[in-house]
């Protein structure tokens, strides 16, 4: 079952009741939010606040993709604003262990997110705490720059990792997500795609959702 998730970065602020209701009506899975703090990416989004807006105009499940230097701090705020899944980086600092435990216990899916550069291998000892891996095939930080291709091998690698170690935890790919890129993820193990730029600029975002699902399934 492939998943899409439109992320909000892309879409149009002040046109976001309508964007949301596209979204709903094209069949997204998810709506990935991406917060970033100006420090460990270099630009500024949102904070609880929106999510609570988009929480109360919207019933599709929230994906908040955390690109915080300090996530701890934040967690329980974005859970009581009504995130559903919370990602953190692995880059972030030394206890991912313990961030994902304070995901769950907030309440929500607990999911790692990886940089381009980021090796696989710490995730054979967090499995226990992980409810989904996100990979990052952009350098995060903006929306519209082009797929890092080498990520196609890196969800390989990650399948067999689970394979390796006998569990199944759903892989979750972020940047540069087309019609091209989208497939190759999905053949490579990937279930989760988060699609920006590619999807809000299209003049028709639900059938544009329904497009990328289509294409990616086959
Ligand atoms: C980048 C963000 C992405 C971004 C993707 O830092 O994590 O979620 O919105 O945008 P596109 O699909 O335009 O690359
Ligand atoms: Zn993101």
């Amino acid at each position: 079952m492939i998943q899409i998730a439109p992320s909000l970065l892309s879409a149009d602020l002040f046109r976001l009741q309508e964007e949301l209701e596209a979204c709903q009506r094209g069949g997204a899975d998810l709506l990935h939010l991406d917060v970033m703090d100006g420090h460990f990416v270099p630009n500024l989004s949102y904070g609880p606040s929106f999510v609570k807006a988009v929480r109360a105009h919207s019933s599709l499940p929230l994906d908040v993709h955390l690109m915080l230097d300090n996530p701890a701090s934040f967690i329980e705020s974005f859970a009581q604003a009504g995130a559903d899944w919370i990602s953190v980086h692995l880059e972030a600092g030394p206890h991912p262990d313990r961030l994902l435990q304070q995901i769950r216990a907030a309440g929500c899916q607990a999911g790692l997110a990886l940089n381009p550069g980021t090796d696989i291998e710490a995730l054979r000892w967090l499995t226990p705490h992980l409810d989904f891996v996100l990979l990052m095939s952009v350098n995060p930080g903006f929306g519209g720059q082009a797929f890092h291709k080498p990520v196609l091998e890196k969800i390989a690698r990650l399948i067999a990792l689970w394979k390796e170690l006998g569990v199944e935890i759903p892989i979750q790919v972020d940047g540069g997500m087309d019609a091209n890129w989208g497939p190759q993820c999905t053949q490579a193990g990937a279930e989760i795609l988060v699609a920006g730029s590619h999807l809000f600029r299209q003049v028709d975002l639900a059938q544009a959702i329904g497009a990328l699902r289509k294409a990616c399934s086959a």
